[in-house]
């Protein structure tokens, strides 16, 4: 919680402006029920002047209190929100800096979840901490004017407060469990639902709507459970709890009616404090509340900064230079490289070391050059490329782009002149031609034809409803795989880097359309350095290279034909990949 301090500081005007005025109304609502007995007072002894004067001041301070409670609720909740705002910003942002091996091992959910109602409660409490907090001064002052009127009529006012206590506390030792129990429920229940969208596909091809409307059902009775259970604790305390302050007036009446009656108290007085009696219990209901909600606030802050906290494990080096001007050669050197270590939730089954995924891998292309990487699936080729990007670091071993080590280029610069196109393509829900010119949001129309032309989607695109302003469902699921995968690729295109990496990027599109893109490609690629992952000889037979990954390593290198002549394992290893994609392979709308 101190460390919230800082970013509540920044947003100075509202807090001290929302103090300043919440102080002022405070006072004035305590002057209220203190005016109004000089009034009665005045009245009762027929005092005309006085009663006019005191009816005005009463007037006065009623606008008063109005206007200083409405500029006092709007700046402390105005700091709230900004202070919300600044969280999920800052959230946000220590996100997009975090490492791959960060996503690999957090839910999304979870990550959601803390930008959501975490952020909500910390809001919370620093919208509502503060009234509470003022009606503790209320009760202060309150207490102190009563006491300086009547001693004893002060301390029968104060009877019931124990109890108000006593049962706010009962209520919420049951319903604080309750609401959390709730929470999760919830986020069970958010967790059914996105499957069900997101996951529509799978449940509906093996037709198991049923169970998953009875899972959703299950959930949902859980939250209904949850909150009767909460309305029933409510339905039996907060009755007593509202009564309680009535049992205080009417006490106070009954041992104020006779003190006035025997006139050691005037009427004003006697009206004062049932005014008061009221006033009084407000602290005491929401103490408690405030204390909760504290407790609260303190945990999401703990798991709002456990993110925060959390480093990115690929940085920029202190020294580092931005790469311009590649040419486009690449070397790995004796890379050795295994993934962190995913601890699951059970950490029994920590695995002691991570297994090496590349081990002594070494590799040198030569600007322009195009070189096709093979192995068996999970061989590591992948893996590969997102070393060159620097998804990852490797655990030892150097990769040099034009010569250059890149962990002393900065990250951004690294990126921009390498252009990857993965075999999941990802597209956002946008129009066609804003997902084909994500890395240049102003790319004219003209360029963003050619990369389409160039990846060969310019065909399809123009067929569709909209043209290339034709808004792609979420994930682009409204095209076909293969459509979605040429689209991806006309978006890296469009950036024209100097490397380019084609991870099975063509895998879901048949073998004559791929041709006709390989042959667009071969205009657009020249001079590019190109690495090609690819399982099909199609693909595969348009490299300048191919070299062959096993146990981490390069286990042969040569042209197509020479390897098919020369390396048996080269040969079964592309009969197997040949015989898993017969039959599968790729859009049918061609
Ligand atoms: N993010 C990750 N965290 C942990 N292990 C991973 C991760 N990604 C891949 N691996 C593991 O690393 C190994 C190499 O994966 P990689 O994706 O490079 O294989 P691949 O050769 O591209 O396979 P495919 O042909 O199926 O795409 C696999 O054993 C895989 O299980
Ligand atoms: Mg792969």
């Amino acid at each position: 919680m101190r460390r919230l301090l800082p970013i509540t500081k920044s947003h100075k005007k509202p807090l001290y402006f929302g103090l300043f005025t919440g102080v002022i109304a405070l006072i004035l609502n305590v002057a209220v029920p203190a005016m109004a007995r000089n009034a009665i007072d005045a009245a009762i002894a027929t005092d005309r002047g006085a009663l006019t004067t005191w009816a005005v001041i009463l007037i006065s301070v009623g606008v008063g209190r109005f206007v200083f409670g409405a500029l006092y609720r709007y700046s402390l909740f105005r700091l709230a929100w900004g202070v919300e705002t600044d969280l999920r910003s800052l959230l946000y942002a220590h996100l997009t800096k975090l490492s791959f091996s960060y996503f690999d091992r957090t839910q999304s959910g979870e990550v959601i979840s803390r930008a959501n109602s975490d952020i909500r409660s910390i809001q919370v409490l620093l919208a509502f901490g503060p009234l509470i907090g003022m009606t503790i001064i209320s009760f202060i002052l309150a207490f102190g004017y009563m006491m300086t009127l009547h001693v004893p009529l002060t301390l029968v006012s104060l009877i019931t407060l124990p109890g108000v206590y006593f049962f706010g506390q009962k209520l919420r030792r049951v319903v604080f469990p309750l609401t959390w129990v709730g929470q999760a429920r919830l986020g069970e229940l958010a967790t059914i639902v996105d499957e069900n969208v997101n996951g529509i596909r799978v449940v509906k091809s093996f037709a198991a709507e049923k169970h998953q409307v009875g899972l959703l059902q299950r959930a949902a009775e859980h939250i209904k459970w949850v909150n009767v259970e909460v309305i029933k604790s409510r339905a039996r305390y907060n009755p007593i709890i509202e009564s309680l302050p009535r049992v205080g007036m009417a006490l106070v009446l009954l041992y104020g009616g006779h003190l006035a009656i025997e006139q050691s108290v005037s009427i004003g007085t006697l009206f004062a404090f049932n005014a008061y009696v009221i006033m009084l219990q407000a602290p005491f209901r929401m103490f408690g509340f405030l204390l909760l909600q504290t407790q609260r606030a303190s945990a999401s802050a703990q798991r709002i900064f456990e993110v925060l906290d959390e480093e990115p494990t690929v940085v920029d080096s202190p020294n580092a230079a931005p790469l311009t001007d590649v040419k486009g050669s690449i070397v790995f050197d004796d890379i050795h490289f295994s993934y962190p270590i995913f601890r699951g939730n059970n950490s029994d089954d920590v695995a002691e070391s991570a297994e090496e995924v590349l081990s002594g891998f070494n590799l040198t292309i030569d600007p322009g050059e195009t070189v096709a990487i093979v192995g068996r699936t999970g061989s590591g080729k992948s893996t590969v490329g997102r070393l060159l990007n620097r998804f990852y670091d490797p655990t030892s071993g150097d990769i040099l782009v034009d010569g250059k080590n890149i962990r002393e280029v900065t990250l951004d610069s690294l990126r921009h002149q390498i252009g990857i196109v993965f075999d999941e393509p990802f597209l956002f829900s946008t129009s066609v031609a804003e997902n084909i010119a994500y890395s240049q949001p102003n790319a004219p129309l003209k360029d963003i034809a050619s990369a389409a032309t160039a990846a060969e989607a310019s065909g399809f695109i123009e067929e569709l409803s909209e043209g290339y302003a034709t808004v792609v469902g979420e994930r682009g699921y409204t095209l076909s795989g293969g459509q979605r995968q040429r689209i991806a690729l006309a978006r890296t295109l469009l950036e024209r880097t100097p490397i380019l990496v084609l991870d099975d990027a063509t895998s879901a599109i048949d073998v004559e359309v791929e041709a006709k893109i390989h042959t667009a490609l071969a205009e657009h690629l020249s001079g590019r350095t190109t690495i090609l992952i690819a399982q099909r000889v199609s693909t595969i037979s348009l490299a300048d290279r191919v070299v062959l990954i096993e146990d981490g390593q390069v286990s042969a290198e040569g042209t197509h034909s020479e390897l098919m002549a020369n390396d048996e394992r080269y040969v079964a290893i592309l009969a197997e990949a040949e015989q898993k994609s017969r039959g599968s392979s790729g859009d049918k709308d061609e």
